[in-house]
């Protein structure tokens, strides 16, 4: 089964991929992720996109359809989780053709519904373990032994550059002027299923599970 999880930054996309990826053997395809990877390798292009990021602005399609395009030929294991991809109309329909040249199909697109105000804590309080990728937030989730990841045990706690509130205010920008109109883009291909991103992480991927089991969650099921 491949997926993709939609919603603004801090909406919970990656915090939920992770749980599927433990829960169902899926494979999480983060953009933001391999983007931030080639920044701190420093290739040619990571040197290219760093500052696009660190503003809060998207990158070009080319760019990431490219990055997208070489993740699909590999192994798909319990199906692909799309995390931040796609962001523009122009992803969404390259990643349609990829997904039906790979003889793949698009199985379901969980849109996650959180308030504005909401994204600002979430973001300036989120960290992450730069070992493992384990997320972490100052307030909603904070480790046993303060600094030290619970799941890999390393002290390796990292805040991305992007994580302040001017920068979010461009990419809350980004994703209403670019990135929403992709909700009524699956909802006409009937794709489109819609959860409660703002209850509590483990309700979120109760309502998850219940959409990719083909349940009716909220709006149109
Ligand atoms: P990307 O890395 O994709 O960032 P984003 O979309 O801004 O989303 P985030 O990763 O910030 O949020 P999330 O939804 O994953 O939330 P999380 O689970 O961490 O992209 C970064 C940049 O890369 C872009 O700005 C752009 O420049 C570029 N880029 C990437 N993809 C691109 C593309 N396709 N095209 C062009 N450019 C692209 O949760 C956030 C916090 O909230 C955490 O602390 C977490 O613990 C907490 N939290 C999560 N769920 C809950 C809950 N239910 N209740 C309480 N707290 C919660
Ligand atoms: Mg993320």
């Amino acid at each position: 089964m491949n997926i993709i999880l939609l919603g603004p930054p801090g909406a919970g996309k990656g915090t939920q991929a992770r749980k599927l990826v433990d829960e169902r053997g899926m494979i999480q395809l983060s953009t933001g992720d391999m983007l931030r990877e080639a920044k701190t390798s420093g290739t040619e292009m990571g040197l290219k996109v760093a500052a696009i990021m660190d503003a809060g602005e998207l990158v070009t399609d080319e760019i990431v359809i490219g990055l997208i395009e070489e993740k699909l030929q590999g192994d798909n294991g319990g199906g692909f989780i799309f995390d931040g991809f796609p962001r523009t109309l122009a992803q969404a329909d390259a990643l349609g053709d990829l997904l039906k040249r790979n003889g793949q199909t698009l199985d379901c697109v969980v849109e996650m519904q959180v308030d504005d105000n909401a994204l600002v804590g979430r973001i300036t309080g989120r960290y992450t373990c730069g070992s493992c990728g384990e997320g972490y937030h100052d307030v909603t989730k904070v480790p046993a032994v303060e600094g030290k990841c619970d799941n890999c045990g390393e002290s390796n706690m990292q805040r991305r550059a992007d994580d302040n509130e001017d920068s979010l205010r461009t990419r809350l920008m980004e994703y209403y002027k670019k990135t929403s109109p992709l909700i009524g883009y699956y909802y006409a291909k009937d794709d489109l299923k819609s959860v409660d991103g703002l209850a509590a992480i483990d309700d979120v991927a109760g309502s998850i599970t219940a959409a990719l089991n083909g349940g009716d969650i909220i709006g149109n099921g």
